[in-house]
């Protein structure tokens, strides 16, 4: 049977929108547990792979409570984090509150399919645990692509398929098994979180996504990958002229 929160197609971002509703409270103290911490780590490399020089501008998509739109605020952008679900934002404004209004990232309340953004308009876009929840991920590529300007850098983190098979099957049965109890423990919704094992399923990973920055033109794409793939960064510039 499929998860409740997955479906192909239409409804696929009502679906994602109840999901994230449904655990904004506890979602960050869940990614610690989940990940070990290591998510802050992972996150802090796709930092430093973007490069921020001060004063450039960035977008950081699906930007859910702000980790990452934090983190290119501190680097020294000035950074709009968009993201469609109220109750991640609500959590994402409260941490600016929190560091100071004037230092924070702005956050916009968005689907990252379809931006209100001009052609060519950031310098750095960014998009953390976010493309494998969209209904297409060749659209939000495409927006990314599109938002970016020439000399621009292009950064995706999330789960990724490692290819030594042994090493997927114990990562996939962790995602199977252990981390749904993490859902079930504290937002008393497993579904929400056997949802990861089942969009990655779906997702093209980082292989797939690398094929398609590489067909929209990017230069230097490359793939990070850590733990043997388990999660992995995807590069890549848009050259100017
Ligand atoms: C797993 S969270 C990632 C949050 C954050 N980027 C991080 O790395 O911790 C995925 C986020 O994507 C958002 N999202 C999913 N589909 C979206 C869409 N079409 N437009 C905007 N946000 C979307 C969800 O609301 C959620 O906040």
């Amino acid at each position: 049977m499929g998860n409740r929160f997955y479906e192909a197609g239409e409804g696929r971002a009502e679906r994602v929108n109840d999901l994230f509703a449904a655990i904004a409270p506890r979602y960050d103290l869940i990614n610690d547990l989940q990940s070990f911490g290591l998510h802050r780590w992972w996150k802090r490399r796709l930092i430093q792979f973007a490069a921020v020089q001060p004063g450039e501008s960035a977008l950081d998509l699906c930007c859910g409570t702000g980790d990452v739109a934090f983190a290119l605020a501190e680097a020294g952008a000035r950074v709009t984090g968009m993201d469609f679900s109220a109750p991640m934002l609500a959590v994402a404004e409260a941490r600016k509150v929190k560091v100071g209004e004037a230092a924070g990232p702005v956050f916009l309340q968005g689907d990252a399919l379809r931006t209100p953004f001009p052609d060519a308009h950031f310098d750095v876009v960014t998009i953390s645990y976010g493309l494998r929840n969209l209904a297409s991920v060749d659209e939000g590529l495409r927006e990314m692509w599109r938002v970016l300007k020439p000399g621009g850098r292009l950064l995706v983190l999330d789960f990724g398929k490692p290819d030594n098979a042994v090493w997927r099957g114990a990562y996939f049965a962790y995602l199977r098994f252990a981390v749904p109890v993490f859902g079930r423990l504290f937002c008393k919704n497993a579904a929400a979180y056997a949802y990861i094992l089942e969009s990655l399923q779906h997702y093209p990973a980082q292989r797939g996504v690398d094929e398609k920055l590489r067909a929209l033109g990017a230069a230097n794409a490359r793939i990070v990958n850590f733990l043997g793939g388990v999660m992995s960064i995807n590069v890549a510039e848009k050259l100017r002229g």
